[in-house]
C-alpha cells in the first residue's frame, strides 16, 4: 500500500482552514441551519454528485497497470512501434469486467468477462477492449442494444428474465456458439488470473510496406485455467461478492504478479476472400490448424491503481484508439463499436475524458487542435488553435494509421457475405464435441437450469432446437434435462 497521507489544517474546497467539522451552523442554539454555513453546503452538494453513470454495460469492474514485452520479431507484419523490437516494454492499463450486472452486482456470476487493455506506447494508446470468449452472440452492431436490453433487468418486472434471454438468443441462431461457450466450464472463471484474454475480431496489421494481414489477438494465462462450477459460485457470490476484485488486488500487493501469453493469429490479405468461414465474422473462430497461434509478448499485471474512482471509473478504452500499423476491419460489429466507445464516453465522463491521468497518452502527448469544454485544464495555454498555422503547431504526417480497404457494390442493409462452411451452428456443434463427458454434463445442467425457468414452450423449445442443429445429441440430452425439470 502506498497511500500517502495529506496533512496540515483541514480546508474547504477552495483552500479556506475549516475551524469546525461536527457541528453545522444553526441560528442560535437548537436553530435551524444557516445558508452562510458554506462548508454544509458544499459537503452536501459535493457528495451528491460523487456519482457518474455507469458504463451501461461492463459496469462493475477491477484494473491494474502492467507492462507488456515484445518476445517476437513482428516488423514484417506491422509497423506498430511498440511491437519494433524483441525486449521492448511498453506500459499498460487492463480493466477486467463482467457485462450485463450493474456497478454493485457480484463477481461471480456466469457472463463473459472484459478484458479491456490500454497501451500508452510513444505513438499513443493503444487500447484493445476484448473479452474472455473468443467470439461473440451476435455479428451486426445494430442488434447490439436489443441484445443488452434482454440481458438486462426488464422494464416491467425489474429482474433479468429468462424469457427475455432465451427468446432473443432463440431468435438469433448465430448466439449458438457463444452461448454453448457461457454455460459450459469457462462461463464463471475463479479469478481474473486464470482466464484468457481475447481481442476477439479480426484486426489489421499493415507494415511498412504497406502489406496487409488480418489478425486476432490471443492472452494466454500463465497462472492456467480455473473455474467454479454453478454452486461454487452461487455460494462465493453471496459471501463475497467481490472476490475477483480482491483476487486481483491482493495478489498484485503481495508480488504475485499475474502474467498472460501475448499470441495472434496472422492470416495475409489475400487468403480472406476464399477462407472457409467469413473471417470477420465475429461469432467464428479461426480454428488454429488453419491459422497457428504465434507468440509475440508477454503481459504482466504489477501496479494497483490508488484511487479506484479516478483510474477505473473514469478510466475509457475505445477500440477506436489505434496506432500506426494497426486499423479495423470489415467485421460490423466493430463497425459499430468504432462509433459506440467514444460516444459513450463523452456522456460518462465527459468531453475531457481522454485527458485524464489514466487515459492521456504516457509514452507521448496528445497534439490535437480540440479545445475547451467541461473540465478542460488549459494544458495548450495560449497556442494556436487551428490547422493549418504559420505560427508552428503540430502538422498532419500524411500517412493514415492503417490502410484503405477495397469495396465494390452498392449500399445496402447488406448480410455479411457467407463462406463455404458458415453457418450459426458448426463452431458451436465442434465445441461441443470438444468437450470432455463431465463437462457436456454440466454444461446441459446449465443450460437446462435457465431454459426451465421460461414461461412459454414455444420459446424455450425454439432455443433447444438451435443446440440440436449444432448436435443431435446436444439437442436430444438438453431437451430431455429440460422436460425433467419443468415435469
Ligand atoms: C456492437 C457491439 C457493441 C457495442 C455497441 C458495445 C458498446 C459498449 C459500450 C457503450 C460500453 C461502455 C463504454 C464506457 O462507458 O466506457 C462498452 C463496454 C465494453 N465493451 Fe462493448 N459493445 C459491443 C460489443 C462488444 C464486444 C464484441 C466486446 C468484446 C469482444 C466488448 C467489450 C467491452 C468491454 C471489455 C467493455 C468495458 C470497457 C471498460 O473496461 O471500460 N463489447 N461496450
Amino acid at each position: 500500500m502506498s497511500v500517502e497521507s495529506i496533512t496540515g489544517p483541514l480546508t474547504t474546497e477552495s483552500g479556506a482552514p475549516v475551524g469546525d467539522n461536527q457541528n453545522s451552523e444553526t441560528a442560535g442554539i437548537g436553530g435551524p441551519g444557516l445558508i452562510q454555513d458554506q462548508l454544509l453546503i458544499e459537503k452536501l452538494a459535493h457528495f451528491n454528485r460523487e456519482r457518474i453513470p455507469e458504463r451501461i454495460v461492463h459496469a462493475r469492474g477491477a484494473g491494474a497497470y502492467g507492462t507488456f514485452t515484445v518476445t517476437a520479431d513482428v516488423t514484417k507484419y506491422t509497423r506498430a512501434h511498440f511491437l519494433s523490437e524483441i525486449g521492448k516494454q511498453t506500459e499498460t492499463f487492463l480493466r477486467f469486467s463482467t457485462v450485463a450486472g450493474s456497478l454493485g452486482s457480484a463477481d461471480a456470476v456466469r457472463d463473459p468477462r472484459g478484458f479491456a487493455l490500454k497501451f500508452y506506447t510513444e505513438e499513443g494508446n493503444y487500447d484493445l477492449v476484448g473479452n474472455n470468449t473468443p467470439v461473440f452472440f451476435i455479428k451486426d452492431a445494430l442488434k447490439f442494444p436489443d441484445f443488452i436490453h434482454t440481458q438486462k433487468r426488464d422494464p416491467y418486472t425489474g429482474s433479468q428474465e429468462a424469457d427475455n434471454v432465451w427468446d432473443f438468443w432463440g431468435l438469433s441462431p448465430e448466439s449458438t456458439h457463444q452461448v454453448t461457450w457461457l454455460f459450459g466450464d469457462r462461463g464463471i472463471p475463479a479469478t481474473l488470473r486464470h482466464m484468457n484474454g481475447y481481442g476477439s475480431h479480426t484486426f489489421q496489421w499493415n507494415n511498412e510496406a504497406g502489406e496487409v494481414f488480418w489478425v486476432k489477438y490471443h492472452f494466454k494465462t500463465d497462472q492456467g485455467i480455473k473455474n467454479l462450477t454453478q454452486d461454487e459460485a452461487n455460494k462465493l457470490a453471496g459471501e463475497d461478492p467481490d472476490s475477483h476484485q480482491r483476487d486481483l488486488r491482493e495478489s498484485i500487493e503481495r508480488g504475485d504478479f499475474p502474467t498472460w501469453t501475448v499470441q495472434v493469429q496472422i492470416m495475409p490479405a489475400a487468403d480472406a476472400a476464399g477462407y472457409r468461414f467469413n473471417p470477420f465474422d465475429l461469432t467464428k473462430v479461426w480454428p488454429h490448424e488453419d491459422y497457428p497461434p504465434i507468440e509475440i509478448g508477454k503481459l504482466e499485471l504489477n501496479r494497483n491503481p490508488q484511487n479506484i474512482f479516478a483510474e477505473v471509473e473514469q478510466s475509457i478504452f475505445s477500440p477506436h484508439h489505434f496506432v500506426p500499423g494497426i486499423g479495423p476491419s470489415p467485421d460490423k460489429m466493430l463497425q459499430g463499436r468504432l462509433f459506440a466507445y467514444g460516444d459513450a464516453h463523452r456522456y460518462r465522463v465527459g468531453i475531457n475524458a481522454d485527458h485524464l491521468p489514466v487515459n492521456r497518452p504516457h509514452a507521448t502527448e496528445a497534439r490535437s487542435h480540440g479545445r475547451d469544454g467541461v473540465m478542460y485544464d488549459g494544458r495548450h495555454a495560449g497556442q494556436k488553435n487551428y490547422e493549418p498555422n504559420s505560427f508552428g503547431g503540430p502538422v498532419e504526417t500524411g500517412r493514415p494509421l492503417w490502410q484503405p480497404a477495397t469495396v465494390t457494390g452498392p449500399t445496402g442493409e447488406h448480410v455479411a457475405p457467407s463462406h463455404a462452411e458458415d453457418d450459426d451452428f458448426v463452431q458451436a456443434g465442434n465445441l461441443y464435441r470438444l468437450m470432455a463427458e463431465d463437462e457436456k454434463e454440466r454444461l446441459i445442467n446449465n443450460l437446462a437450469g435457465f431454459i426451465s425457468q421460461v414461461s412459454r414452450d414455444d420459446i424455450a423449445q425454439r432455443a433447444i432446437e438451435n443446440f440440436r442443429k449444432a448436435d443431435a445429441d446436444y439437442g436430444k440430452r438438453l431437451e430431455a434435462a429440460v422436460q425433467a425439470l419443468r415435469g
